[in-house]
């Protein structure tokens, strides 16, 4: 069992507010991403757990005790970087075996171990060869098992594959995932990528500017986003800013009820949650073949916003349509999520979407 507990962590580098007051709990076995754009404090966290940098202030427990004054050697976690630094000079065997030989063990302990390890991460018969004469992603592989071997009670993963090809990336993420449900892992995943982060995690937390603005599942995240920004940061959104008079905001004839005071705010549609057939005129600017679906660029209301049709539908560049709006969220002055839904159309009178 191996709960980690992140109590009000901040780090500050002189002036530089990198990571403020952050609160996460993650349960045993656990798969976590923190996910965020470059710089909003991520690789900070991470190394704070790891006990590479000192908290400014909060408290890391990991099953209960607090290991910020533990170095980093002392505390229970494995750490995977973006760049894998291999000791090039080493074997396949000796780059897994070296910190079990830091810890004494005996060398058929050691060569069990490596073995079993290998095996995990689908290295077997590659023992002899050094990390020159390894794929990247091979690479990655064999440093995913340096740390494993260990047996940390947190694997904390930084960037792991961001430096990998797309298909690549595809496939370890998924190998990362076995291997980490297998083990039973709690793991801390760092990655700036959103489909990273919405496939592989329990759990996504995201970050800005040092502060956390929402933890939930992968599905919560994306279908009921807590602020404008991860609105925003998640998937392809429309942002369409509107005023809100007596509860009420237009979006063409489409009348939006919001739960919240008077004000701007920001109406956030998904190109999957608009269809066409509705009282909301555009005309199509490009259309994007993209297998599945098509993706049109509509301007509405001198805005130009993103609406997701079947393939099958036929539409040209200059076709007048017009939009219905299923889902929308809003999102106040200060960016936080009020309730909203459809109300109706001006013509049609009140038509209450469930
Ligand atoms: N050792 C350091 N000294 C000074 N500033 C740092 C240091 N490490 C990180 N920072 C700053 O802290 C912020 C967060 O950085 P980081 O945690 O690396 O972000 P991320 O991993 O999300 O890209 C950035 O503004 C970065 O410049
Ligand atoms: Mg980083």
């Amino acid at each position: 069992m191996s709960e980690l507990v992140i109590d009000r962590l901040s780090k500050h580098f002189s002036g530089t507010r990198a990571v403020a007051d952050v609160e996460v709990a993650i349960d045993d076995g656990e798969l976590v991403c923190l996910l965020g754009p470059s710089g909003c404090g991520k690789s900070t966290v991470l190394r704070m757990i790891a006990g590479f940098e000192r908290p400014t202030s909060g408290r890391i427990l990991i099953d209960g005790e607090d290991v910020v004054a533990l170095p980093p050697d002392r505390r229970p976690t494995g750490m995977v970087f973006q760049s894998h630094a291999l000791w090039s000079h080493m074997t396949v065997f000796q780059n897994v075996a070296f910190g079990l030989k830091l810890r004494r063990l005996s060398r058929a302990a050691i060569r069990e171990k490596v073995a079993g390890v290998l095996d995990l991460v689908g290295l077997t018969g590659f023992e002899a060869r050094y990390p020159g004469q390894l794929s990247g992603g091979q690479q990655q592989r064999v440093a995913i098992a340096r740390c494993v071997v260990l047996e940390p009670k947190i694997l904390l993963m930084d960037e792991p594959f961001s430096a990998l090809d797309a298909h690549l990336r595809v496939r370890l993420r998924e190998e990362v995932r076995a291997i980490q449900r297998r083990l039973g892992l709690t793991t801390i995943f760092v990655t700036h990528d959103q489909e990273e982060a919405l496939t592989l995690a329990d759990r996504v937390v995201v970050m800005r500017s040092g502060t956390v603005e929402q933890i939930g599942s992968p599905s919560a995240i994306y279908a009921e986003p807590a602020t404008r920004f991860v609105a925003g940061f998640i998937g392809t959104m429309n942002i369409i800013e509107r005023q809100v008079t007596g509860g009420l905001a237009k979006l063409g004839d489409t009348r939006i009820a919001v739960d919240g005071p008077d004000g701007i705010y920001g109406f956030a549609l998904r190109p999957e949650d608009l269809s066409l057939g509705g009282a909301w005129s555009g005309e199509v600017q490009r259309v994007l073949d993209l297998g599945a679906f098509r993706m049109l660029d509509v301007t509405v209301s001198s805005e130009t916003i993103k609406v997701q049709v079947d393939k099958s539908v036929r539409i040209l560049v200059g076709d007048e349509i017009g939009l219905d709006i299923h889902e929308v969220a809003a999102f106040d002055g200060e960016g936080r999520a009020r309730p909203a839904r459809v109300h109706g159309t001006i013509e049609s009178g009140v038509r209450l979407h469930a």
